[in-house]
């Protein structure tokens, strides 16, 4: 870990919760590294996927939440906050996202939080050894139309092996020619859309934070075509 850590970005979930009106409150930091590498800061989808794992906090405790292409982390740091069992992943050939997620997780006293490599696509040693999983967490994975079949690879196969578990991903609508339709038919998966204002998302600022701004971001969950949902 030598790169120094320039900058953090702070969070606050508020209220909001499906089925009930709380007011608590999480407050979080997560670091800030300008950098060519994209897992180096928070992208705006990190904070609509954490405000839905923050949206469905009270169904988390002793689940097992895995985070893939987890960068700084924010949903899957969320997701430990709020009593989950979280492992946060990054590719292996990239160290220093790795090192970024484990930075993020001291910063928010997250010391047992485990991180490790998992590159999309590759049934690695890492990915088999994997603990049972109920809930996977990935959000801006679908940057890049070339990465699409190799994390819905890995998807495919962690749903294999867990068959109730879903896939809970936002993305940044980029361009309206891009599209995951037929690889989710090739790989017998399903999706279905969650609107944002089903879980108080549809808004400029989100945890007091100013990130998502005018971008388009769309959060679907993922899970087996075979599975029967229960
Ligand atoms: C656009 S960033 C999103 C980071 C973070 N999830 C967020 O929303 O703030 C994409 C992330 O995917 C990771 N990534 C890129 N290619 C990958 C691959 N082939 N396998 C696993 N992770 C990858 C990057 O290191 C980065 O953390």
């Amino acid at each position: 870990m030598g790169e120094p850590w320039r900058g953090e970005r702070r969070f606050r979930f508020v209220g909001d919760a499906a089925g009930g009106a709380e007011r608590e409150g999480l407050e979080l930091r997560v670091p800030e590294v300008p950098d060519p590498q994209y897992g180096m800061y928070a992208w705006p989808c990190a904070a609509v996927l954490a405000q839905y794992v923050w949206f469905h906090r009270s169904a988390l405790p002793g689940r097992r939440v895995l985070e893939l292409g987890a960068g700084v982390s924010l949903p899957g740091i969320v997701a430990a906050k709020c009593g989950a069992e979280v492992t946060l992943s990054d590719s292996e050939e990239l160290q220093q996202c790795r090192d970024i997620s484990q930075r993020s997780c001291i910063m928010n006293q997250l010391h047992h939080v485990p991180v490790i490599g998992i590159t999309w696509g590759r049934i690695s040693p890492q990915l088999l050894a994997l603990d049972p999983i109920d809930i996977i967490l990935g959000s801006d994975v679908f940057f890049d139309p070339k990465d699409f079949e190799d994390i819905l690879t890995t998807v495919s196969f962690l749903l294999e092996k867990n068959p109730h578990a879903q896939f809970w991903t936002t993305y940044q609508v980029r361009s309206a020619d891009w599209s995951i339709e037929a690889l989710l038919y090739k790989w017998r998966l399903k999706s279905i859309h969650v609107p944002l204002h089903s879980f108080s998302a549809d808004k400029e600022h989100l945890a007091s934070s100013s990130l998502p701004s005018r971008h388009t971001i769309e959060m679907i969950i993922i899970s087996s075509a075979t599975s029967d949902g229960t």
